[in-house]
């Protein structure tokens, strides 16, 4: 018996001094290698906070003017705070994912009221802001405020998949669980936002998705799926859901005033309900848009009349084919056949009249960008 508990310490003590010395490894090697980035350069709550919301869904390179932007607009979270919803949204034009920037904003006003403007240092307390999930409350409070939370996104659910060897689709909630318990289990307390940026970092520059560069890899030396010559199988590959393939015809009006017609779609019933297709709301990223309507493979102008005159009750004339335009959203590929159409008068009620020529400085999503520079070339007004 007291041979087995001895055996048992000295495993431990073994897998102890292994993990040491692969954090170890991982720390020195970030250090020495992180790319040097305006988010690295400050503990700044907010700062380590926005560059994380960011950072989410967007790449790198496009992040930094974006970044160097929204800090000139809005320096602290106060003043984000205080600033106006659609002057959030303008930021944030061309970003994509626009509820981020809603959230933010409404996120921003709660901690100004209920934690005195200064991001929240427990993880409860920061869950429960808008847009903030898992993911962004642990690397705010690992990075900002050094909290022990290990993170786990995407690039840190396929290093360990590749060094543990896990099967299965990393986005099943089974595994996700057991990926993040492995994620606790490697953090390194004494420096967990380095220790969170060093696997991250590790996922984005050389355990790449494709063509990994194991031969340049610090830590390869334990990485079962390379002694596996499983590198190239794991992680396994999600089922991608199928692409959606739409058409829309969209209306440009125009009044003698050079004005036209913006409309804005409601939300889904429920947050967090399964998106339509056809949700022309999410197709223009819950913002002001043309009138539009989802039409079906033999759509006709009338179609769209027809719409325009029982949604707004306005009439176009001489109506004018711009090009089709392509766009794509999530799961969708949409061909959206935008109209120019003269009218007398512009509805007062149902939207908001506006000059077209403003639309594509507007905080619009950027199909209803693409619509309105369509427009204006074609009546020679180039942007
Ligand atoms: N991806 C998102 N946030 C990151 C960070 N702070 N470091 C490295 N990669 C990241």
């Amino acid at each position: 018996m007291r041979h087995v508990v001895e055996w048992r310490v000295m495993a431990e003590r073994r897998g102890g001094e292994k993990l040491a010395e692969f954090q170890k490894r991982l720390l020195d090697w970030f250090r020495a290698n992180r790319r040097d980035l305006p988010w690295r350069r400050t503990r700044n709550p907010y700062r380590v906070w926005i560059s994380e919301i960011m950072l989410q869904q967007t790449r790198t390179a496009a992040v930094l003017p974006y970044f160097r932007r929204f800090f000139r607009a809005f320096p602290s979270l106060k003043a984000l705070a205080r600033a106006r919803g659609d002057a959030v949204l303008r930021a944030w034009a061309g970003l994509g994912y626009y509820s981020r920037a809603r959230n933010l904003h409404r996120a921003a006003r709660i901690i100004v009221r209920e934690h005195g403007g200064r991001f929240p240092e427990t993880l409860d307390d920061a869950l429960a802001l808008p847009g903030v999930g898992d993911y962004t409350a642990r690397a705010v409070l690992s990075i900002a405020y050094g909290a022990p939370l290990a993170v786990l996104d995407g690039n840190v659910a396929r290093v360990i998949a590749r060094r543990e060897a896990i099967e299965g689709d990393p986005r099943a909630p089974g595994c996700w669980k057991k990926l993040q318990d492995i994620a606790d289990r490697w953090l390194a307390t004494d420096a967990p936002g380095d220790w969170n940026q060093a696997v991250m970092e590790l996922g984005a520059t050389i355990c790449t998705p494709r063509r990994p560069r194991c031969g340049a890899c610090p830590v390869r030396d334990g990485c079962r799926a390379l002694r596996l010559g499983l590198v190239d199988r794991l992680p396994e590959r999600r089922v991608k859901p199928t692409t959606v393939r739409l058409r829309i015809a969209a209306a440009v009006l125009l009044d003698e005033r050079g004005r036209t017609l913006l409309v804005r779609s409601s939300g889904p019933a429920k947050e967090n309900a399964p998106e339509r297709p056809d949700d022309l709301g999410s197709i223009f990223s819950r913002m002001w848009h043309f009138p539009a309507l989802v039409v079906a493979s033999g759509y006709s102008r009338s179609d769209l009349e027809r719409h325009l005159r029982a949604e707004y009750g306005v009439d176009g004339a001489r109506w004018q084919a711009l090009g089709k335009l392509r766009h794509t959203v999530t799961f969708r590929e949409i061909t959206i056949e935008p109209w120019l159409a003269l009218t007398d008068s512009l509805p007062r009620d149902g939207g908001r009249a506006v000059a077209l020529d403003h639309v594509p400085r507007m905080a619009v999503s950027s199909a209803s960008r693409k619509i309105a520079i369509a427009a204006l070339a074609e009546l020679g007004r180039d942007e």
